[in-house]
This record gives C-alpha cells, structure tokens and sequence, in this order.
C-alpha cells in the first residue's frame, strides 16, 4: 500500500513542477493501475530502486476525500547510503509512448545540486516538497544524505490537474527519476536510484 503511495507523491512532484504554467491546455493525471512505480530496466550493478532511497512506511495519502487531490501526510526515512557532503544530483525525465517507443518530451527538470535547493522558497522542489517538511531544522544539513534521516510532513495536499502549452499531450506517459550522488573530487558513488512511473495524461 506504501508503495503506491509513494508513486503518487513522486509523481504529482514531477508533474507540479514540469508542467505548471499559465498557458491555456488543462489536463489531469491518471495512475494505470496499482503498480504504477517500476524498477528501470537493464541496468548495472550499483543502480537500486525507489526502496534503496527510504522507507516510506510511515507515509499515507487520502485520495478518498477529494477528486482531483491527494492528501498526503506522515513521513519517510532515508535508506541511501550516501555521504552528507556529496553532491546529490536528480533528474526527471517525462517520455511519451508512441509507435511502440517511450520517446523523450520537451519535459526535463534537471537539478545537479539538489541540496542547495530543496530549501530555497524561490525553488520548484521547495514549493512542491520542501515547504511541507515540519522538521526543517533537523533536516536541512543532511537533505536525503544521511541513512536514518526522517522527513515529518505537515499534511499537505496535491491538484492533479495539469496545464501545459502543449496542445497534444495526452496518452500514456512514463517519469523516468534518477538520482546520483558525488563525493570528493566529484567521484560517482558506487550506487544511484532509478525508478519509473507509468500514467495515462488525460485532456480536460
Ligand atoms: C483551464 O483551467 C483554468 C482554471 O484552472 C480555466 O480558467 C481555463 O479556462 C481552462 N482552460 C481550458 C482550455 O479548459
Ligand atoms: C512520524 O514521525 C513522528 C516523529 O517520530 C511520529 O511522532 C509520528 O507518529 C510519525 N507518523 C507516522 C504516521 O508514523
């Protein structure tokens, strides 16, 4: 049940951030179906899954309350293993399926130093997330470094609706989310996250 959850969380992080806009195309976000989160293929040794980044046990969304909402509340502990000064590097990728391929969209949100800006109130992962964390303070040093590290959300709540300039959008969609991280002299750590998500982008 978590880990559906979770996939909702990540995605309406995604597409809060790499859609909004004020241009006049509305769309709404459907989940498949329960296992929208999946590993990445093909990948190498090292690459771990949306359950190497935490544990998201603690974490609940009502979607029962609202159309078009998701509430979302409770907290998620970090599991990477990673070192509190490197530099944690993120990106999502939204691909369209057509003709029988996933096939890049003009959709990216690149953040090679995620850290320095989960925090800033200026910033698309503050307004999505980081405002919505309740223990700031004892966070704020080790973002999603520290193994152990527990993120306590106010409950909170996400729209599902969309708005885009891009007239045709809609039809089957996958987020595709990896995070890497960099230690001293900029050296990769042996293990990063990939994860992807699967949704149906619906015209209103
Ligand atoms: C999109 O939604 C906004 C309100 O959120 C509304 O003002 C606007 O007219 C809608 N546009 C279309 C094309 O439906
Ligand atoms: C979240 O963590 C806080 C502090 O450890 C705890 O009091 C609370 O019960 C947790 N929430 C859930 C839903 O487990």
């Amino acid at each position: 049940k978590s880990k559906m959850w979770l996939n909702r969380v990540m995605l309406l992080l995604v597409a809060a951030g790499m859609l909004g806009s004020s241009q006049p195309y509305n769309y709404s976000i459907e989940f498949e179906d329960y296992e929208i989160f999946s590993e990445c293929r093909n990948q190498p040794d090292g690459v771990l899954g949306i359950n190497g980044l935490a544990d998201f046990t603690e974490l609940t969304i009502d979607s029962q309350t609202q159309m078009d909402k998701l509430k979302i509340s409770g907290n998620a502990t970090l599991k990477w293993d990673i070192q509190q000064t490197d530099r944690v590097q993120i990106k999502l990728t939204l691909l369209k399926y057509y003709r029988q391929e996933w096939r890049p969209t003009i959709y990216e949100i690149f953040s090679p130093n995620f850290c320095s800006i989960l925090f800033d109130e200026n910033q698309y992962w503050y307004k999505s997330w980081g405002q919505y964390i309740t223990n700031i303070k004892d966070v704020k040093d080790k973002c999603i470094n520290v193994p152990g590290t527990k993120f306590i959300h106010k409950p909170f709540s996400w729209d599902l609706s969309i708005v885009s300039a891009v007239p045709n959008m809609d039809g089957e969609h996958k987020i595709l989310i990896e995070l890497s991280a960099f230690g001293h002299l900029n050296i990769k750590r042996p293990t990063s996250i990939c994860y992807e998500m699967k949704v149906n982008i619906v015209k209103m």
